[in-house]
């Protein structure tokens, strides 16, 4: 007998992940059905995702975006649209869903994947900073109603792969892999003056403003030690960094008996994002071309520098502190990733706000939402302090400059 669509809740569907999800689920309305969909304020590209997709359940960030959607659609596809945080957590659980992809970039990500694991749905979670920022919670409402979380990134999805049939207990370390982004070849003094406009020219992956710009710091690789440590149930010693800039090798897994087992593809967040829909299956992905390892010719590994790049020291030193202090580390990353987008900040003035955010945290034990939320809250009012410091010196050394 055939199996039924799995029913599909995507969260920050306008979004590149979102996008790719709902790119993929279309070629397949054998495997999946549309049923919910989340954005915040993108309502042009919403409103041909819900006219394609006829999802019963859509939610949007405000009521100026609902309205906008609303006469966008003219009510021609029968979708119910909701706004605001309690839109968003009704989407992410809704009753007949198989499957939800939580892909809403940030912290903002964090209340509706909780919802959706409370409420037992299978998370494909892309959203890293739900972990890193609520990671005990999370678990926790994982654990409680037997939700699987099954990870989109691609270096956790490549440790997922190779943990397959193995004992945790025999795992010696997690290679986890970097491209080592646009900045990999800069001095230290070249870094204080690269823009955002470079920084958002990532060399290997397209992706949306704020993990390029992590990518480019190689904070993005500090928060995925982070999220690793939840999902594998690993310490943060466990794991190492290595730059790998073909970026083929998605991440390892070396075990005792000194085999390491790595899962390989090209650079495409459509071979993660397909794993995760079709899991436990697999399924071949439409225009994906196959690695050439010819092409590809040599692989290489690098070891990063935490004195050029301190983001993923800082990460490092926030995942061994534990308790509250990586809610405290990613809420100042956003806030200086934010800064740095509006060009209030320098490239290298994003590492010193989480680092002054951190000296002045005392971490906590996070047992509940209310407590995450106080923290990401205290977090943000302090990293705004030290950008409002550093923003007037950048001022004054671009007047210089021009
Ligand atoms: N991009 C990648 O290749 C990649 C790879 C691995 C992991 N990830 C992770 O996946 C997540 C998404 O990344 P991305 O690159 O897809 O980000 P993105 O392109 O910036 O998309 C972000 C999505 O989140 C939505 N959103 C933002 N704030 C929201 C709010 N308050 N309420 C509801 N929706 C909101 C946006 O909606 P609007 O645009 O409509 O406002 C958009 O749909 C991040 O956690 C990232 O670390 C991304």
């Amino acid at each position: 007998m055939a199996e039924r669509p799995k029913n599909l809740v995507v969260l920050g569907s306008t979004g590149t992940v979102g996008s790719l999800a709902l790119e993929l689920a279309g070629e397949r309305p054998d495997r999946f059905r549309v049923i919910g969909l989340a954005a915040g304020r993108n309502a042009g590209l919403l409103a041909e995702q819900v006219a394609h997709f006829r999802p019963r359940l859509v939610s949007v960030a405000d009521e100026g975006t609902r309205r906008a959607l609303e006469k966008r659609l003219g009510g021609r596809t029968g979708s119910r649209i909701l706004e605001g945080e309690a839109g968003l957590t009704e989407v992410a659980r809704l009753d007949e869903a198989d499957l939800v992809v939580s892909a809403i970039v940030g912290f903002a990500g964090l209340v509706p994947t909780l919802a959706a694991l409370q409420a037992g749905k299978t998370v494909a979670l892309a959203c890293k900073e739900s972990l890193v920022a609520g990671g005990p919670v999370v678990m926790k409402a994982a654990k409680a109603s037997g939700a699987a979380i099954l990870p989109v990134d691609s270096e956790h999805s490549a440790i997922f792969q190779a943990l397959a049939g193995q004992r945790r207990q025999e795992i010696r370390r997690v290679i986890l892999t970097a491209s080592g982004g646009p900045f990999c070849h800069l001095s230290a003094e070249e870094l204080t003056r690269v823009t955002a406009t470079q920084a958002l020219a990532h060399p290997t992956w397209v992706m949306g403003p704020k993990i390029t710009i992590d990518s480019a710091s190689l904070m993005n690789k500090g928060l995925e030690v982070i999220e690793a440590c939840w999902l594998f149930d690993l310490g943060p010693d466990q794991i190492e960094m290595h730059i790998h800039r073909q970026s083929v090798i998605h991440s390892a897994v070396e075990f005792i008996d000194g085999s390491i087992l790595a899962q390989m593809g090209v650079p495409d967040m459509r071979l993660p994002l397909a794993f995760a829909l079709h899991y436990p299956r697999r399924a071949p992905v439409p225009g994906l071309e196959p690695l050439d390892l010819f092409q590809v010719g040599r692989l290489t590994f690098e070891r990063p520098d935490f004195e050029r790049f301190p983001c993923p020291g800082l990460a490092l030193e926030a995942a061994r502190s534990g308790q509250s202090a990586p809610a405290a580390l990613n809420a100042a990353d956003e806030v200086a990733v934010a800064a740095f987008l509006e060009g209030r900040i320098g490239f290298t003035d994003i590492p010193t706000i989480i680092q002054e955010t951190l000296a002045a945290h005392r971490p906590r034990p996070l047992d509940d939402l209310e407590t995450i939320l106080e923290v990401d809250a205290s977090a943000r009012r302090q990293a705004g302090l030290v950008v409002e410091r550093l923003a007037g010196s950048w001022a004054g050394l671009k007047e210089m400059a021009s």
